[in-house]
């Protein structure tokens, strides 16, 4: 690796060049059969024509335009994905990262209800910088850097009298993911999803909902909460809604973006017609609904084939959509490395969690192969 970058990340020991279709190729030509979609980025693998094409024709007309100018592919993209979300929702700020869509959430928040305490959840994570990272419940991510922002109070994912305990007068909102996806792709038990959006609306605080991984058809709905009944009132979106290119996207009410003055949140390249152009071009996808329909089918049938999976180094196997998960009873890292000597990309989810989140392009096929390789890797001597 690079001696001039700083060494935040762990090695993975490959370099690759090129990308295409759901692989990814390194200076040799060797191929790696990519399960990790860049944490979900590559939504629709490599080089996928139309949203090649489309960025394509932007990047040779206009990159950068700040949003104190006007940009048609800005203006269409918004209105666009805001026809995608739930109604509620109705305008967007957008950004280029999950975790600068996460502190627009915090700020709009504040500025809507003008309170700082906030309620989120254990193994939760929204992102590194200073705000998304007082949400992240690991302490892994948070000791090092605290005292951290406000006021946040963590509760177990699924235990409803801890919630109801912890908001009062001066919450201003509570944060989750639908389905906790660094924290291991952690499903709410059943009704607790529904019984948060009660809450919130009851008690009168904001719901926040980070749907930044399991957003833009993830779990084979276009956003996860539409599947659990969820109605945020903020609800962040990143990773592969540009096509690859940077983004995140905080989507608000006319309530509260009625709250946001001039001047006080605002973002250099947030907006860019180049990241909007990306935007325009993977929505169109989802037109017909067989991009949905394909992503629900690859991933039942990808857990149903996990779940056959019977090993003692197994101790389950979860998921939803295209987000799914094997726990191991042993650090994942091994497995993880061995699935990459037969070249295949998955990605940890915590110490000790496999965790897939192909492209929607896979099929049946590199499934099938994935299975056959992971049955082979359980096999050896870790
Ligand atoms: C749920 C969730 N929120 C926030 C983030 C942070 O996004 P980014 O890394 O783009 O800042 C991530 C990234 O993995 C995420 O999965």
């Amino acid at each position: 690796m690079n001696d001039y970058l700083v060494a935040s990340y762990p090695n993975r020991g490959v370099t690759f060049v090129e990308g295409k279709g759901a692989y990814l190729i390194e200076k040799s030509g060797r191929k790696y059969l990519d399960f990790a979609s860049n944490y979900g980025v590559s939504i629709f693998g490599y080089q996928y024509p139309s949203i090649t094409r489309a960025l394509k024709k932007q990047l040779s007309k206009i990159v950068n335009i700040h949003g104190s100018f006007g940009s048609d592919a800005r203006d269409e993209a918004a209105k666009l994905l805001v026809s995608h979300c739930n109604g509620k929702l109705q305008r967007v700020f957008f950004s280029s990262s999950g975790s600068e869509a996460m502190e627009a959430a915090l700020k709009f928040a504040k500025l809507a209800s003008g309170k700082t305490h906030f309620v989120a959840m254990e193994e939760g994570y929204h992102g590194k910088t200073l705000g998304g990272l007082s949400a992240t419940g690991s302490l892994k991510y948070r000791q090092q850097f605290e005292p951290l922002l406000w006021s946040f109070a963590h509760v177990p994912f699924g235990d409803k009298d801890a919630l109801v305990k912890s908001v009062n007068k001066d919450t201003a909102a509570v944060i989750l993911e639908p389905v906790q996806g660094e924290g291991g792709i952690n499903l709410a038990p059943k009704g607790y999803l529904q019984f948060v959006q009660k809450l919130c609306n009851e008690k009168g605080i904001l719901l926040i909902v980070d749907e930044i991984q399991t957003g833009i058809g993830r779990t084979g709905t276009f956003l996860a909460g539409e599947q659990f009944g969820l109605k945020p009132d903020i609800l962040c979106l990143g990773k592969g809604l540009a096509g690859g290119i940077p983004i995140g996207a905080t989507l608000v009410t006319e309530e509260i973006a009625q709250t946001i003055p001039l001047h006080v949140h605002t973002s250099t390249f947030g907006g860019n017609p180049l990241a909007c152009a990306g935007i325009l071009a993977v929505l169109k996808e989802f037109e017909d609904g067989k991009v949905l329909k394909h992503v629900r089918e690859m991933g039942d049938y990808f857990l149903a084939k996990l779940k056959t999976l019977k090993h003692p180094k197994i101790s389950e196997v979860r998921g939803i959509g295209l987000m799914l998960a094997i726990e191991l009873s042993q650090n994942a890292t091994p497995v993880l490395k061995a699935l990459q000597n037969a070249k295949i990309i998955a990605i940890p989810a915590g110490s000790n969690i496999v965790r897939f989140l192909p492209p929607y392009i896979i099929s049946k096929k590199e499934i099938d192969l994935v299975i056959a390789v992971f049955k082979k890797v359980l096999s050896f001597e870790f």
